[in-house]
């Protein structure tokens, strides 16, 4: 039947009706706040409330211990189910040495934040870019030039970061390095130290991104030379991200993620459709700072906007997302 006996209005006509027929709905449930943590922050005069603004993320800081901890209280006041922690460490070097050590900044974050919050998750992104003084995700082979990231002296060091995050207590450890094999490498490395029953929230679909820009002045990880083109993901591949995707399950992801979000919604949708799996989205830095730069101008309403834009990645597909407006969103939810 078709017009004038259908008429697709009629299910538009109020709330109750509307609400009836929505098809992908919000909830702070499905959302991930990501974290900075900084060394040092704490008891630094230049910043006595143990916070330090980043620029292009307006309503982001990077937080000392003590104000992560605060912080991950609200979020878990707010209904969220969890953070996820990046960490600016005391010192960098070639090899990102800080991200595996036991007593490193998103250790010591972790053990803090489950102290004081035992429910809430802790996710912790494991990479080796902002731990090595190059900026790149991995261990670099010098004989070339430019140098090149050796993939599986990388994925060594990846693996033991992701055990020393899991020892200090994160219930779900990310890599999102993009090197080959690293979820398999991390899930033998969990197993053998008994940490059988630590996810993986894989990075699987990491596209190389003009959108990261925020994030690396926030984690100061930019590359100091060339880009990441040579580990994470042509923007122009689809059905490679697929591959990508079905290999992180068969090497034992838990969760798989597609990032970022917003000019990726065919993949979400295309992941989510192969896969039939948990899937994660990166709502990232760079699409967080334009909704934030259009709203302070007064061209956007962020709310509308924000809710909007969640509701997309959730209707590709995405069962959780990870949004800096997480917090905002869980708030605009509740009334
Ligand atoms: C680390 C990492 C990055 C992001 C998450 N993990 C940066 C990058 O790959 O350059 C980006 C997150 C964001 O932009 O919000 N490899």
């Amino acid at each position: 039947m078709a017009f004038p006996e259908t008429r697709l209005r009629r299910l538009r006509a109020t709330p109750a009706l509307r609400g009836l027929v929505r098809e992908t709905r919000l909830s702070a449930s499905q959302f991930v706040y990501p974290m900075f943590v900084e060394h040092g922050l704490e008891g630094d005069p230049a910043h006595p409330t143990g916070r330090a603004p980043i620029a292009s993320m307006p309503g982001v800081d990077r937080l000392s211990v003590d104000q992560a901890v605060a912080e991950a209280g609200e979020v878990a006041a707010l209904g969220l189910p969890g953070v996820l922690l990046f960490g600016l460490p005391a010192e960098k070097d070639a090899d990102g040495s800080g991200a595996w050590d036991a007593d490193g900044i998103v250790q010591r974050a972790t053990r803090a934040i489950k102290a004081a919050h035992p429910d809430l998750l802790v996710i912790t992104d494991v990479c080796l870019c902002e731990y090595t003084d190059h900026g790149h995700c991995g261990h670099l082979r010098m004989g070339s030039h430019p140098p090149t990231v050796d993939n599986d002296a990388s994925v060594a060091l990846i693996a033991r970061t992701a055990v020393s995050h899991a020892r200090a207590g994160a219930d779900l450890v990310a890599p999102s390095d993009m090197m080959d094999g690293r979820v398999g490498a991390i899930r033998a490395a969990l197993d053998e130290d008994g940490r059988s029953d630590t996810p993986i929230m894989a990075y699987s679909a990491k596209f190389s991104s003009a959108f990261y820009g925020p994030f690396r002045d926030a984690a100061d990880s930019a590359p100091a030379f060339g880009d990441r083109r040579g580990y994470q993901m042509d923007p122009a591949n689809g059905d490679e991200a697929v591959r990508e995707t079905l290999l992180d399950v068969q090497e034992g992801a838990d969760i798989v993620m597609v990032k970022p979000a917003l000019a990726y919604l065919d993949v979400i949708r295309r992941v989510k459709d192969a896969t039939a799996m948990p899937v994660a989205a990166y709502n990232v830095s760079g699409e967080y700072a334009m909704v934030k730069a259009a709203a302070a101008a007064g061209h956007l309403d962020e709310r509308a906007t924000v809710l909007e834009t969640l509701t997309a990645i959730r209707r590709a597909g995405a069962d959780i997302v990870i949004t800096y407006h997480a917090k905002d969103a869980a708030r605009w939810l509740q009334n």
